[in-house]
């Protein structure tokens, strides 16, 4: 039996609204998503009861419980955006359209980011000579940030560090984050400072794993202890209504599978694109404010993890070696839930260093690197980075030529 750490946040209630949580789906006892261990941590490894919530007032889906925050981000957070091409090129795009986007000032404009990670995204601001901030929590890849010549405080963000920042830089034309909102229970604390700080006319964009995307590919393991939520715009619009800001634009992302841009303003600083009324229509027609909707997706997640387990046993029966491709966050959610280990697995190969010699959250697979894989080749490689799949089987032409195959289990279990 495993054991579980008692939470000082465990919530019933939605953080945004404060209403009754309905429980959708257990995903039973998990360590942290970044958690990567050496043995000798086995023993005292950190586990919290995943259960998932929906609140019917403000449509927010949330977790119910969330481990504290210094426990995911701190000195060793193992995750560093700028690992992956795709990544560098798509931030690149991103600062590309906030310093078109019309919505900067033509003076002596102002931008910060939250989570700025290893300033994959504020670099390029840098590089433009545009007066920038970076807020980042995790000490490790605030220091990468400011090696790389990105302005980076080391602190997390809340409505006291928000008016500090005002006193000392001023008000932002551009409020950003990316793959960090979602991260951030304190949600309201975050929209007030954010408000704080925003110039009349300034905007906040961000963007976040998209609930829409989830619950199309059955993509479960966006579902770990830093997503403490999983947007919609409905659920945006509802989170900034109560702060006086409104959603002006949105815009599909492919990262993380399948993500969402969001644009808000202060309420009246500029008309509401035709998008988000569309976005908020076709949303309603998924049931993306409906419980049952959530009931039905947690019948296919048990589908899924069935097919998996049942697929990953049948290839093992007949001898044959399996390995994770890329040791991400994602795939904790996946192999803890599915009750994956060594037993059917028996290597993770990962290209981030901090992650190698080092063993997979809860599981224990060994992460080895990608080398490893180059010169061990298995028969199956599952695909734990799938959103990545394009990148990865182009630049891995070679292993399905040495007679490899893929397996994904997005949007189904399948061998590719
Ligand atoms: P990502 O999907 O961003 O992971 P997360 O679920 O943690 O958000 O993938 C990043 C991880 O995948 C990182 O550990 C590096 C690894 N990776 C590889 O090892 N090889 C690759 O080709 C790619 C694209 C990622």
């Amino acid at each position: 039996m495993k054991n579980l750490d008692l939470y000082s946040d465990e919530i019933a209630k939605c953080r945004v609204c404060n209403e009754k949580l309905s429980k959708i789906i257990d995903f039973g006892s998990q360590p942290l998503g970044n958690g990567f261990l050496g043995k000798s941590e086995f023993k005292n490894e950190f586990f919290f009861p995943m259960k998932l919530g929906f609140s019917e007032k403000s449509k927010m889906i949330q977790l119910f419980h969330q481990p504290e925050p210094e426990r995911m981000f701190h000195d060793e957070y193992a995750f560093f955006s700028s690992t992956s091409k795709y990544m560098s090129k798509h931030f690149e795009d991103f600062s590309e359209f906030v310093i078109s986007s019309g919505y900067l000032e033509f003076k002596n404009p102002f931008v910060i980011e939250l989570g700025c990670n290893d300033g994959i995204l504020l670099k390029n601001f840098a590089l433009a000579g545009i007066k920038h901030l970076g807020i980042e929590p995790s000490v490790n890849v605030a220091k990468e940030a400011n090696k790389n010549g990105v302005n980076t405080i080391n602190e997390f963000f809340s409505e006291e560090l928000a008016k500090r920042i005002l006193n000392q830089y001023g008000k932002v034309d551009a409020f950003m984050a990316a793959n960090v909102m979602c991260h951030l229970p304190k949600i309201s604390d975050v929209v007030r400072g954010i408000k704080i700080l925003l110039k009349d006319k300034g905007v906040v964009i961000f963007e976040d794993p998209y609930l829409g995307d989830v619950i199309k590919k059955t993509s479960y393991d966006q579902i770990y202890d830093e997503h403490v939520f999983l947007f919609s715009a409905i659920s945006v619009n509802y989170l900034f209504n109560l702060h006086g800001m409104e959603l002006i634009d949105l815009y599909p992302q492919k990262t993380h599978g399948g993500s969402m841009r969001y644009v808000l303003s202060k309420k009246g600083a500029y008309k509401p694109s035709e998008r988000v009324f569309e976005t908020i229509k076709n949303e309603k027609i998924l049931g993306l404010d409906n419980l049952e909707k959530f009931f039905e997706f947690s019948k296919k997640v048990e589908k899924s993890k069935h097919n998996l387990i049942t697929l990953l046993q049948e290839l093992k029966d007949t001898g044959k070696v399996i390995a994770g491709y890329a040791a991400t966050s994602k795939s904790t959610t996946v192999l803890n839930y599915c009750g994956i280990g060594q037993n059917l697995i028996d290597y993770i190969c990962d290209t981030t260093p901090i992650k190698q010699g080092k063993y997979s959250p809860g599981m224990h697979i060994p992460v080895v690197s990608h080398n490893y894989f180059i010169n061990n080749p298995p028969d199956f490689a599952l695909l734990l980075a799938w959103n990545h799949s394009e990148e990865i089987l182009e630049k891995e032409k070679n292993f399905i030529n040495r007679g490899g195959s893929w397996i994904t289990h997005v949007p189904e279990v399948k061998i590719i």
